[in-house]
């Protein structure tokens, strides 16, 4: 392998992963996929938003199957359809294979679903789950930046000044700490604050406020932990989102934080996500039963390591 920095090779191995990436699901599991009260709550969450928004969009990054889009929809068009009547539901994906099986989940909402290849300008709401982890990042430490050559690490003077500047605002200071930069996590949040003219940014990942300094680059494949992360297998190479960096850049964008909590919490202050919860709860059927243990998980293992960011940007 020629010389390149930790960064090309995160870059690649995400974009190889997803261009042959035939299902969500082989690798992981997601929270949209463990059961509909997750896109429920946020859709419940979406219609509180955009109700008296009269030019209603929902821009969704990295979409997967298409589930929780099928989620929010099913639910505004059960129990918010003034704003689904006037709702245009976009997906910007990268992935072909995705969007594939995107479109075909969501057959029953044709015309109401487009794909977009670029962040268009508009007014509304911007919601990820699980998108920003995708996004490479750098590696630094104590003055040098990481790279990979024929297989093994090397570590080269850290030149880049915005990689700096991140570690120097978030207070990465320790000489022995390996930090994780994502500087594309950032560029990203502003490219969206450019484009929205008005409205919300919904951020749900699992994540961190300060650097938890053992590092949190892993791959997953059949939901095992790749041991060698530098192996050429193709696998899910993901990276926690520090969502301090997220909130403190979204303030040079324009963005202010309308609240930042934990998975357990947000979905525990959904009204339709504790009455799913009550309902498959007060059931006894092999069925509730399954539900209310993905419901669980939803809560309890990932209820605190995964965020959720509500950002807005005024007119
Ligand atoms: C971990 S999956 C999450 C899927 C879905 N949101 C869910 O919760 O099930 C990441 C998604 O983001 C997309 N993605 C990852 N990196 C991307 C990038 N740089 N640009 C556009 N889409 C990307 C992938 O194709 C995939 O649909």
């Amino acid at each position: 392998m020629p010389l390149k920095s930790f960064y090309q090779f995160m870059k690649e191995k995400s974009l190889e992963y997803y261009s042959q990436c035939r299902d969500i699901g082989q690798d992981f599991f997601t929270a949209p996929e463990l059961d509909r009260a997750f896109g429920y709550a946020v859709g419940e969450l979406a219609s509180e938003l955009l109700k008296d928004h009269p030019q209603s969009v929902i821009l969704e990054l990295g979409a997967g199957r298409g589930t929780l889009a099928y989620d929010i929809l099913s639910f505004l068009k059960l129990y918010s359809p003034e704003l689904f009547e006037r709702l245009h539901y976009l997906i910007y994906d990268f992935s072909q294979g995705l969007k594939e099986r995107q479109r075909r989940l969501l057959r029953d909402f044709e015309g109401k679903v487009f794909w977009v290849d670029e962040v268009p300008e508009f007014s509304g709401l911007v919601l990820s789950n699980e998108f920003f982890d995708c996004l490479p990042v750098r590696i630094a430490k104590g003055g040098k930046e990481l790279y990979l050559e024929d297989g093994k690490e090397v570590w080269l003077p850290l030149e880049d000044l915005e990689v700096k500047d991140y570690m120097e605002r978030l207070g990465m200071k320790e000489e022995d700490v390996a930090y994780e930069v994502c500087l594309d996590c950032v560029k990203f949040l502003g490219e969206l604050a450019r484009k929205l003219r008005e409205g919300y940014i919904l951020t749900v990942d699992y994540g961190y406020l300060e650097f938890p300094k053992a590092g949190t680059v892993v791959g997953y494949r059949g939901h095992r932990l790749v041991k060698d992360i530098y192996s050429s297998e193709p696998f899910d190479i993901t990276a926690s989102v520090n969502f301090r960096a997220l909130m403190e850049y979204g303030k040079d964008f324009g963005l202010e934080v309308v609240f930042f909590k934990n998975q357990r919490d947000f979905l525990l202050s959904s009204k339709v996500f504790v009455e799913e919860l009550s309902a498959v709860a007060e059931d006894q059927s092999p069925q509730a039963l399954e539900r209310l243990s993905r419901l669980k998980t939803m809560l309890i293992s990932m209820g605190e390591r995964f965020k959720v960011l509500l950002q807005r940007k005024g007119s």
